[in-house]
């Protein structure tokens, strides 16, 4: 299959091409598209044939359920019966955005979506893009990451063509994600909110609208298996290893571990914050933006992953953040990245 690539420009959309996307999806086929948080790999969401298909392509374990991706929020009431005082106070204040809804799914949600679960995933992106293409389809897309299983998620619409070049018709090229990492998780089907998965929308945030909400216990101890299928899975994982290290003094420790490995005969990746980056000329380098305004690490972190890998180095050494507000979702993807090789100094 060859895979085509279009441009759209958010400001200045060519309908012509999203209603071809957009036949796409209806007779099935996967379209990969643009969202505020990473590339999605769409089909359309009430097709079991179809959403059968993002498994095949991603290499995905059929455990693990997908969000379905909504333009308006009267669609969201097709999907669940039971759309509570919870439910209904999120999507006021975060919709559209980057915040994913766990509810109990109503009979229209086909067993492909939710993997066998009585819960569905809803989400309505902010992305303009996204937003039109699932309007001209005229029904719910359901898209997780647009990455082979395991890789870091697509940012940009050539990490989607790297993995996925070959698998699928078509991909959008909406320019860069802006915010890289991928949407909130929240589940609101049982009795406490819970985040099963931090995103740009944070603990701390969404703990200013809810009164009560708990973040998973797999977020808080490595131990507990995690709500969501999808966190129990290797993630995010460059082909190199990688290390990463926190605290006011990493750098120093990201220079030692180097030149160990630099003189253990391996290439060196480096991490490090718009603060530390020059001390790292001899080696591959690539920064994560200021320690003062994270948004920039979370909208990089990704790209960077993948550089890493474009640039062939054996070992990626970076630099963590504190688990804190964005700082937790961001982590959150490094820990995965890194399989847990994670030091607080
Ligand atoms: O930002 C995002 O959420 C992106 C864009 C494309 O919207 N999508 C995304 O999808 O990250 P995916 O499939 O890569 O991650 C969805 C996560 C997985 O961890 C999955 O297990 C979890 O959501 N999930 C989906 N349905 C669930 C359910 N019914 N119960 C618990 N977890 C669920
Ligand atoms: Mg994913």
């Amino acid at each position: 299959m060859i895979t085509k690539i279009f441009d759209i420009d958010q400001n200045n959309i060519d309908e012509d091409i999203l209603k071809e996307a957009a036949s796409l999806i209806k007779n099935g086929e996967l379209v990969a598209f643009p969202t505020e948080t990473v590339y999605g790999l769409g089909a359309d969401g009430l097709n079991p044939e179809a959403t059968k298909k993002i498994y095949q392509a991603k290499g995905r374990p059929s455990d693990n359920p997908l969000i379905l991706h909504i333009s308006n929020k009267t669609m969201l009431y097709n999907l669940s019966d039971n759309v509570n005082y919870e439910a209904k106070k999120l999507m006021e204040l975060c919709w559209p955005g980057p915040l994913t809804m766990i509810l109990k799914k109503s009979s229209v949600v086909p067993d492909t979506v939710s993997a066998g679960l009585d819960t569905v995933a809803i989400r309505m992106p902010k992305d303009k893009i996204a937003l039109k293409l699932i309007e001209l389809s005229n029904t719910p897309i359901a898209a997780p990451s647009a990455n082979i299983s395991g890789r870091p998620s697509p940012t940009r619409a050539s990490d989607v063509l790297a993995d996925m070049s070959g698998r699928i018709p078509m991909i959008l090229d909406g320019g860069e994600a802006d915010i890289g990492i991928e949407s909130t998780v929240i589940d609101l089907s049982e009795n406490i909110p819970t985040i099963l998965r931090p995103g740009y929308y944070t603990y701390e945030y969404i703990r200013t609208i809810l009164d009560n909400v708990k973040l998973d216990d797999a977020l808080i101890d490595d131990k507990s298996i995690p709500k969501s299928p999808g966190q129990k899975y290797k993630h995010y994982a460059p082909k190199a290893k990688v290390e990463v290290y926190v605290g006011d003094k990493a750098y120093e420790k990201l220079l030692e571990r180097a030149s160990e490995y630099k003189n253990q005969g391996l290439k060196v990746g480096i991490l490090a914050f718009e603060e530390s980056i020059e001390k790292f000329n001899e080696y591959y380098n690539l920064s994560l933006g200021s320690k003062k305004d994270l948004t920039v690490m979370s909208h990089v972190l990704f790209t960077n992953l993948r550089k890493m890998d474009a640039n062939a180095v054996d070992i990626i050494i970076a630099e963590g953040v504190e688990d804190i507000n964005l700082g937790k979702s961001i982590m959150n993807r490094m820990k995965k990245s890194a399989s847990g090789n994670v030091y607080y100094l």
